[in-house]
């Protein structure tokens, strides 16, 4: 059951798909006040009870015990004390002995979740900007209050099949040489690649959908040689489009009345990587056909895949700040007085993504002018979506890989998202792994995080055990910044180890494709906490550092430095695998409870319920090179069991479910000796 409650006049923000009329107040579950423009929500906690969602976010699956702040930010340095990231996903459930229901926040602005942070037993959620549509909702079981929330918002994202393989990227990589070094490593040494993205370094002076021609051949040339090779091109598209009279997107976009305004009708123009921006004001549907037509060029030359970054939008600074910065610096100058070097620096540091310059323009929505932190978190979705919908328009045959940086509810239908600048920490494993299944309860199946750690100095272990958490995720992709030491997997001295680690993703490739168009199709989730197992199980309802994955799978990979294996608790029996490579594996049979897992740097477990199969292909170096009818299937059978395999071509934007299942019948393997059921059984479909 789903119901909605009004609050004000809100704006369309496209995240619900379901029309749905508004129920009057009460509100059920929660006391509601009302303080200026702000509304408040708030609801005594049980001890017990958990809190799942808030998708990109920091700290635990359960959000419980800490303040987050739906506010989308680009913000390079975050650690746990952060309360925003680049995303807002303003979806959560309630999940206790008496409680079970979730609650979606249909707001763009700004709003706070004070989640047993002031008081433990108490959440209190605050939207500052008061007009909302607020939906409850409420279900029998957690995967059912998941399954409500897609049919609400609608259905997530299908990247192409090949976006499944795996991606090198690096912000650096300055020309064509460079690119074909780096391919040709790979392919040279056999470790497995599907695309290369390009990183600002593409554009000339990074400036959007331009092409630098000092270091690159034509684009139509480049995409050709390197689809030879079987590798794609994903160029990056940023926010903010360069204030430049002469340069096309420009001239076009102004002649189109396209940019977001100040108070006084002028441009609002902030610094980015090429200068001075303008931004388009993408809510409206005349200025995202603009924009989105932009890509086509680029999908005409045969890019098949982008990323789009930078649209929280990022400020570095505006043209006003940075004068008055100076101001303040000159006055200090004259004063001597070293208390105010604080000053100083606070005016140099508050520069970046200042909220006083989020207050300062403004977007139409819903042919009203709404001043844009009213509707900032919708930003990066709306870019997202002008690109999707140009998509559809100009490649409406094909699905297009598409992953932003920023993004609100509504966007996972049109593409997947990364989760932004990490670091080369091992606490960043943990996060990613603890955002994952939040974001697939929120709808944002395809993602992943840049594996290696984007910032700082990666090492060669972290690398590795980085590799083993991507074989799983959907979008597997190193990436790392500019300045930091080279990534890519054969520079280092273990590189044959972590070759094998990609080479199990892709001999499970086809199998991890199927789990996951399953989950996307039947508005189901790829990872899932384990309470969504087994809600009745404490342990693991309270399990921090394990997914389940697909139908019937559990991760576990190891999250800390030099450590050679770690404890794994299983809610039930399950078969060990744990990998070295796609041919050299071990299967442990265990049962339920808790075991220490040895994992020395080169394995990495999966955990396989009973009667439920894990899928290994032949292989091969890129995913049109896979061969999806023969397989050796690992399983641990007491009976003879099921399971349908879901394969496509694809490509196919809207694939359907049923028509492209394979049942699968699978029985225990008599040979592996009475009562152990343990088998490896060789298919042919
Ligand atoms: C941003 C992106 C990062 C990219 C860099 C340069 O920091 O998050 O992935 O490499 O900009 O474009």
């Amino acid at each position: 059951m789903i119901r909605k409650f009004t609050f004000g006049t809100p704006v369309t923000t496209d995240a619900v798909v379901l029309s749905l009329p508004a129920e009057t107040e009460p509100v059920p579950f929660f006391s509601v006040s009302r303080s200026g423009e702000q509304v408040t929500l708030t609801r005594k906690m049980a001890d017990e009870d958990c809190l799942f969602g808030l998708g990109e976010s920091v700290r635990g699956i359960n959000k419980r015990g800490n303040l987050y702040r739906s506010w989308n930010s680009d913000i390079f340095n975050h650690t746990e004390s952060v309360d925003s990231l680049y995303a807002s996903h303003n979806f959560l459930v309630f999940f206790g002995p008496d409680c079970l229901f979730g609650i979606y926040l249909d707001d763009p602005g700004r709003i706070t979740w004070d989640l047993g942070f002031t008081r433990m037993d108490t959440a209190v959620i605050t939207s500052e900007n008061g007009q909302l549509d607020l939906y409850l909702l409420e279900e029998s079981s957690l995967t059912e209050l998941a399954r409500a929330f897609r049919r609400l918002t609608g259905r997530s994202y299908l990247p192409p099949r090949w976006a499944f393989g795996y991606i090198q990227s690096r912000w650096g990589y300055a020309g064509e040489d460079e690119f074909r070094a780096v391919v040709e490593e790979h392919r040279k040494r056999g470790i497995p690649l599907d695309a290369v993205c390009l990183d600002i370094d593409y554009m000339e002076d990074y400036k959007n959908f331009t092409w630098r021609k000092d270091t690159f051949p034509p684009l139509d040339q480049f995409t050709g040689s390197m689809r030879q090779e079987h590798i794609r091109l994903i160029p990056i598209i940023d926010a903010g489009i360069l204030c430049q009279e002469g340069y096309p997107p420009y001239d076009s976009g102004k002649a189109g009345n396209c940019f977001c305004k100040k108070e006084d009708g002028s441009d609002f123009t902030a610094a980015v990587w090429p200068g001075f921006c303008v931004f388009p004001d993408l809510l409206r549907e005349e200025v995202r056909r603009w924009f989105g037509d932009l890509y086509r060029p680029l999908l005409e030359a045969g890019v098949e895949g982008f990323w789009n970054d930078m649209n929280e939008p990022a400020l570095f600074y505006t043209p006003e700040r940075l004068e008055e910065a100076f101001r303040r610096a000159e006055e200090i100058r004259g004063s001597g007085d070293y208390e105010s070097l604080w000053f100083l620096k606070d005016a140099f540091n508050s520069l970046p993504n200042n909220p006083e310059d989020y207050r300062s323009f403004y977007q139409e929505a819903d042919g009203r002018l709404m001043r844009h932190d009213k509707v900032h978190n919708l930003y990066g979705a709306s870019m997202t979506r002008a690109a999707a919908e140009a998509f559809r328009r100009i490649v409406p045959e094909k699905r297009v890989l598409l992953f932003s940086r920023s993004s609100f509810v509504g966007a996972h239908r049109n593409g997947g998202i990364w989760t932004g600048d990490n670091f080369s920490w091992w606490s960043h494993l943990k996060l990613v792994l603890q955002m994952l299944p939040n974001l697939n309860l929120c709808g944002f199946l395809f993602s992943g995080c840049d594996l290696g750690g984007f910032g700082c100095n990666t090492t060669e272990d972290l690398l590795a055990r980085f590799l083993q958490i991507g074989v799983f995720t959907p979008l597997m992709r190193n990436h790392s910044a500019l300045h930091t030491r080279d990534q890519e997997i054969f520079r280092f001295s273990a590189w044959e180890q972590m070759k094998e680690t990609l080479r199990v993703r892709y001999a499970l490739l086809p199998f991890l494709y199927s789990e996951f168009m399953k989950a996307a199709l039947s508005d189901g989730m790829y990872f899932r906490p384990l309470a969504f197992d087994y809600p009745e199980d404490r342990r693991a309802v309270h399990t921090e550092d394990q997914l389940m994955l697909g139908e019937g799978c559990m991760i576990a990979p190891v999250l800390e430095q030099n450590a050679s294996g770690r404890f794994v608790y299983l809610p039930e029996d399950m078969l060990l695998i744990r990998f070295r490579s796609p041919e050299d594996y071990d299967l442990v049979p265990l049962e339920k409870g808790d075991h220490y897992i040895d994992l020395s740097l080169r394995e990495f477990p999966l955990f396989v319920k009973r009667n439920h199969p894990v899928l290994l292909c032949p292989g091969g170096e890129y995913t049109e090179a896979l061969d999806d009818h023969t397989f050796t299937a690992l399983y641990w059978a007491d009976r003879t069991f099921s399971f349908d395999l879901y394969r496509d071509d694809g490509q196919d934007p809207d694939p359907g479910l049923d028509s492209h299942l394979t049942r699968l019948s699978l029985s225990p393997d008599a040979s592996a000796g009475p009562g152990s059921g343990v088998a490896i059984s060789p298919l042919v479909l």
